[in-house]
């Protein structure tokens, strides 16, 4: 991805800068690449960072460990490091540990809510295609997985200053709709329909997909519907808007209950009147060709299928909208990236898409990227709607929040908002459930992970937070920029504060990775530190409110900027942050 560089070649954390500007002065070799290097020493008493001399060694054709030795010597101290010796091939640097409580608290009280953040995108649009789930069919947890992973892409870019377009592609055509339509007029019941239109449509989807396993004649039906529909019969397009709509409706109560919002909702129908020229654009590039009654794109020069342009019957289908999608995108937004996420199911498509698109000469597709993510699988099994082998959304969410209304009950029956605040809960709990692996693995939905609200969960996130706005509550006055930092003379501190710098590099990886599991690996790091320093220093004497003034200082300054990081971290990845639970 072309459009990523600028990414890969910042650098976000102030003190490995430093270190790479040093060494750069040193050897002469470009600092970006220097910072890149830049490692964790595989033993802490080694230092916080080292550099493999191995690039320099064959550059200039002696041995690592001379150079190592060399440049330990003759390196000029960066700011917040204190010592820099060589082990073996490796330079390493021991940080000033007080210098660096000192800068990063300064830099997070100065940054507040911006910590992290970066004008590195400014200028720049990003498409984001998230969430895009199929009309008529309930919002099952598959499609979440893209609604949430999406929306953490679209805070991680936006807070690095990108702008950033979010779009719902919404699967609303297609020969589903044919078997939809036939399905509702065969099976519909009006009272269902009247009392919850979106389970009713559901039913007599899956009841059409079970009699066509009997039925053959109910796939030709379907396919003529469709066939109608595209041509614009108007009592099947009536039909269609209505179950759209019933269906947006609903979409969009669930998008709020997540806090997900889209720019635009434009969905496959969007593109009907774009496909021709699309098509024969193709033709006159002599990619599309006929092919037994159907029009194709040939691939197999590249090891793909063919990718489908119009079918026998003349309708058209998901990639030829896909395509008329990418090409008025990047006419109407210009867009420097777009990301699709969507499931790993997919790939081949976007293989076939991105490669039909270079070969017409649009070299914006090398900036284009499918941000795959793995199966959910229901007890040992794909999910399909079609089978009704489903969980929905709404059942979880449901769930969530009963069970933290409970742990509220039992553990803080005082909290004032308990309905809201278990809400708040509820909903951390599911969307941080797909954001605590990374996007390729596949993920097992279990009800008793999900339910969970211990260990590595949203809520545990959630409290530890609400614990910060507690002490600072108590604590009352506002934590001090100019704080007396050498009373932070603990290890846990130091290591928090350490932590804590590397923050802005974690928002910078999430983006250049596509994984905000990067930023959810994260926190959950940070948060075991803060609640083992809470638990350890909890007594009268030692704990955060310290009775003497300077410590008590000191360590306020330090929690405002872990409550800062926190609340920050749960920001980008969608989750609210309650200051009580
Ligand atoms: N509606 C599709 C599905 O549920 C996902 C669409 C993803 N976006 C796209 N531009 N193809 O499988």
């Amino acid at each position: 991805m072309k459009f990523k560089k600028p990414l890969e070649e910042y650098r976000s954390n102030p003190v490995k800068t430093a270190i790479s500007d040093a060494i750069e002065a040193a050897t002469a070799l470009p600092a970006t690449e220097i910072y890149q290097a830049l490692e964790k020493p595989p033993q802490p008493d080694w230092g916080d960072y080292g550099w493999p001399c191995f690039p320099l060694a064959k550059k200039e054709k002696q041995p690592p460990n001379r150079l190592s030795a060399n440049l330990a010597a003759s390196t000029a101290l960066p700011s917040g490091v204190e010592k820099i010796d060589s082990k073996g091939p490796y330079l390493n640097f021991h940080l000033d540990r007080l210098e660096i409580i000192r800068q990063v608290c300064r830099s997070i009280l100065e940054a507040g809510d911006s910590y992290g953040g970066s004008t590195i995108g400014q200028g720049k649009t990003i498409v984001i295609d998230f969430s895009s789930p199929n009309i008529a069919k309930p919002m099952g947890i598959g499609h979440l997985r893209s609604t949430v992973i999406g929306a953490s892409l679209k805070r991680i870019y936006r807070h690095l200053g990108y702008k950033v377009i979010g779009i719902n592609h919404l699967g609303d055509w297609g020969t589903q709709f044919g078997k939809l339509v036939e399905a509702y007029r065969r099976y519909a019941d009006p009272e269902s329909m009247r009392v919850d239109p979106v389970k009713e449509l559901y039913r007599v989807y899956v009841k059409i997909h079970e009699e066509a396993a009997r039925d053959q004649t109910l796939e030709e039906a379907g396919r003529q519907v469709f066939k109608l529909l595209e041509q614009g019969d108007p009592e099947i397009v009536a039909l269609w808007k209505r179950f759209s709509q019933i269906s947006l409706d609903e979409f969009e109560r669930l998008y709020r209950m997540l806090g997900v919002e889209f720019d635009f909702y434009t969905g496959e129908s969007f593109f009907n009147d774009k496909l021709d020229s699309v098509i024969e654009l193709l033709e006159q590039k002599q990619l599309a060709q006929k092919s037994r009654g159907a029009i194709i794109v040939p691939l197999d020069k590249y090891g793909l299928e063919p990718l489908l342009l119009r079918k026998s019957d003349g309708s058209s289908l998901y990639g030829t909208r896909d395509l008329a999608a990418a090409i008025y995108r990047r006419q109407t937004y210009n867009f420097d990236g777009m990301l699709y996420v969507v499931g790993v199911a997919q790939t081949l498509h976007f293989k076939q898409l991105f490669k039909t698109l270079e070969l017409a000469g649009f070299d914006w597709v090398e900036n284009c990227c499918h941000v795959s993510f793995g199966w959910v699988t229901l007890s040992g099994e794909m999910m399909s709607t079609r089978a009704g082998n489903v969980v929905f959304l709404e059942d979880v969410i449901e769930q969530t929040v009963k069970r933290s209304r409970e742990i509220i009950e039992r553990s803080n029956p005082e909290l004032e908002d308990k309905d809201g605040v278990a809400r708040t809960v509820g909903i951390g709990a599911v969307i941080f459930t797909d954001l605590s692996v990374r996007r390729d693995t596949d993920v097992a939905f279990d009800w008793d992970r999900m339910l969970d609200f211990t260990g590595q969960s949203g809520p545990y996130l959630q409290y530890a937070h609400a614990r910060l706005c507690s002490v600072l509550r108590k604590y009352g006055g506002q934590p001090e920029i100019d704080a007396d930092y050498s009373a932070l003379n603990l290890p846990e501190e130091y290591a928090m504060a350490k932590l804590m710098l590397e923050y802005p590099e974690k928002v910078v990886l999430a983006a250049k990775h596509d994984e905000p599991y990067i930023i959810s690996a994260y926190l959950l790091e940070l948060a075991g530190l803060f609640s083992a320093y809470f638990q350890k220093y909890k007594s009268p004497e030692d704990k955060i409110l310290s009775s003497d003034d300077r410590v008590r200082k000191a360590r306020i300054s330090l929690a405002s900027c872990l409550r800062t990081v926190l609340k920050s971290g749960l920001t980008l990845l969608g989750l609210e942050a309650p200051e009580r639970m």
